[in-house]
């Protein structure tokens, strides 16, 4: 089994492996949003990406989503554990707090967003997405937070934006009216194609903000959400390594 990882803005840091080693890939798609650090957490080979880049320079629109999961397919994963930032559009979930997302909407308007850019004759493929993250991860993701004893919400559903600019308050409002629970720039092109090339993927999203929703305290800043991040990386790396130790032979036994 080996179990690929997606770090996300803050969350990406490869000193988590032990005996890393650095490999390059090209895919069909171009490369990857950083080399792939193969190594060992809790016994298990993982292989880490980091989304943004090793030095935070690709940005949510121009992240290669399919040559990321492309790779870590090809790498041999069986599955992915994803981490992000986010928003919360709910009073309930405050900062520090994580969700282990269960429903997205796509909102984002400049990506590609499927590997079936053209279909084989009579291939036509639709993939489903009622439920695009896997349970039996989120289960694991879910039996970490409570062993790890952090705050969390067992479900979510999170509104992927386009960015890099943060929402206006009359979108954030309407998010909310939709359903969204909480907010970011990355998850759903992601998870759409891991579940298009079979892989399956679940996010922990760390809440860092309010988003400018809640008029009782001043909008988003990408300095907020730094400085919430700094005090909280240590608690997403310890889910994802009590997470790592959890998951039987087979991701998705
Ligand atoms: N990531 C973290 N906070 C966010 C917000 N308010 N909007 C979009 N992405 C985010």
């Amino acid at each position: 089994m080996k179990i690929g990882i997606i770090g996300g803005s803050g969350l990406d840091n490869p000193d988590i492996l032990e005996n890393p080693s650095d490999s390059e890939m090209e895919t069909p798609y171009g490369a990857p949003s950083s080399c792939l650090r193969n190594g060992v957490i809790a016994g298990r080979d993982v292989v880490l990406i980091a989304r943004h880049g090793l030095e935070h320079t690709h940005t949510p629109t121009r992240v290669n989503y399919r040559a990321n999961i492309w790779a870590l397919k090809q790498a041999g994963c069986d599955c992915i554990l994803a981490t992000t930032a986010c928003g919360s559009l709910r009073r309930r979930i405050a900062r520090g707090h994580l969700v282990i997302l269960d429903q997205f909407i796509d909102f984002t308007r400049h990506r590609s967003i499927t590997f079936h850019d053209e279909f084989e004759p009579h291939g036509a493929v639709h993939t489903p997405m009622a439920e695009p993250f896997d349970d039996s991860l989120r289960e694991v993701l879910l039996r970490s937070c409570a062993e790890c004893g952090v705050e969390h919400h067992a479900r979510g559903t999170v509104i992927t934006i386009e960015g890099p600019r943060f929402s206006t308050r009359a979108e954030s409002n309407m998010f909310r009216q939709w359903g969204a629970d909480v907010i970011n720039m990355s998850v759903a092109p992601e998870c759409i194609l891991a579940n298009e090339i079979g892989l399956p993927y679940a996010a922990v999203a760390m809440s860092t903000d309010y988003d400018c929703w809640k008029t009782d305290e001043p909008p988003v800043t990408w300095e907020e959400i730094l400085e919430v991040f700094g005090g909280n990386v240590e608690k997403v790396t310890k889910v994802l390594i009590t997470a790592i130790k959890g998951l039987e032979q087979g991701c998705n036994d």
